[in-house]
């Protein structure tokens, strides 16, 4: 009798067990794992922004900084994961990548946006741009609003422009301090056809290359040189491989951040104010600090290698402007006169003072 009741009690507590777990799984999950920590996590946003360089240079630590207001003014409601490097599409594949909304913001640099419209090629005139001032004003003003203007019919938005600085030139082939001394020389550029025209005009053979390309096509000597930013010649590790620098300041790199125009239609007023004020706030930051990183930068060039610097002269360097004018010219054939006149105009108000890489006068390591 005693073990029939215990055989019962067990059957009973089985059965009981078994309807339970039965119909847990059955039950609607919402009304089961509630979890206090996971409240709002469906208005939580994650947006990408994919850029091509070091995180150590003026566009790497703007998108960080980027990253961080937009945390910091959402509450951490949206994040902004940052892919550098090209590690998740290089230079030619994310303006392509954006349009398809697989990344949400790119900073390309203006050179690449010839692709898409060709006035963009007027900021990559030869010596266009005589300091940091001269941008600023030029892309604050009727310039960067017309180019803005461009990028409508793609379907993308203007949300800034970034500061990199003026390219210098690198080469393994022998010291460049004349036009001439190009000639023959294959540089690897970027997908410019102005920047492309220069170099021809020089004499020397060009090669649009992906960034990310660029250390493998110099170290296996595919090329003789490159033009690059201080910064990206630093962080790229440029400097070991070539033995000469010149400082020719002979063309700007800066940069367009960009979005897709209808994912950022697609967000609430409140998004869209955190992400337009963020980048703001950036933008000031980045044109405070990009100029000093380059300097020193260059110093820390000076000291890591024994790369030879020259620095052209103001001799020199007019005989450049004077080889390369007839650009201007071909570019007002191509964009029309309207541009190219306010680039004219602005090169002739400010005094040429771009980086420098001796304090006196220019000489050569
Ligand atoms: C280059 O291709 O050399 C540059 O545009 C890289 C960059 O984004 O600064």
């Amino acid at each position: 009798m005693k073990n029939l009741l215990a055989y019962t009690l067990l059957l009973i507590i089985g059965f009981v067990t078994a309807l339970y777990f039965g119909f847990y799984h059955m039950m609607p999950k919402s009304a089961t794992t509630f979890d206090d920590e996971q409240t709002g996590l469906k208005d939580q946003l994650v947006f990408k922004f994919s850029h091509v360089v070091a995180d150590n240079t003026p566009k790497g630590l703007a998108a960080k900084k980027f990253a961080e207001l937009v945390h910091e003014k959402s509450d951490g409601r949206i994040s902004i994961q940052i892919f550098s490097n090209g590690s998740l599409y290089s230079d030619i594949e994310e303006i392509n990548a954006l349009k398809e909304n697989q990344v949400q913001f790119i900073a390309p640099s203006t050179s690449k946006l010839g692709m898409l419209s060709p006035e963009w090629l007027a900021l990559d005139l030869p010596f266009a741009f005589s300091n940091y001032d001269a941008v600023q004003e030029g892309l604050h003003g009727a310039i960067g609003q017309r180019l803005f203007g461009t990028l409508q019919k793609d379907g993308l938005k203007g949300m800034a422009y970034w500061t990199n600085g003026f390219k210098q030139i690198t080469s393994n082939k022998g010291p460049i301090k004349q036009p001439s001394d190009l000639k023959k020389q294959s540089l690897r550029i970027m997908q410019s056809d102005m920047i492309e025209k220069q170099f021809k005009l020089l004499g020397a053979k060009p090669y649009q290359e992906s960034f990310n390309s660029t250390f493998q096509l110099l170290e296996t000597k595919k090329v003789d040189g490159e033009e690059n930013t201080i910064s990206n010649i630093y962080s790229k590790k440029f400097y070991h491989i070539q033995d000469y620098m010149t400082i020719s300041n002979h063309g700007y790199l800066g940069y367009v951040v960009l979005t897709d125009q209808s994912f950022f239609d697609r967000q609430t007023p409140e998004t869209k104010r955190i992400l337009l004020e963020a980048m703001e706030e950036t933008t000031a930051w980045n044109e405070k600090h990009a100029e000093q990183m380059n300097k020193d930068q260059l110093e820390d060039i000076k000291r890591e290698s024994p790369i030879a610097i020259h620095e052209l002269t103001p001799a020199e360097r007019q005989k450049w402007m004077k080889a390369l004018d007839p650009l201007y010219d071909e570019a007002e054939r191509i964009i029309g006169s309207t541009l190219i006149k306010q680039i004219r105009e602005l090169r002739a108000r400010y005094e040429y003072s771009p980086i420098q890489a001796f304090e006196e006068d220019a000489e050569t390591k």
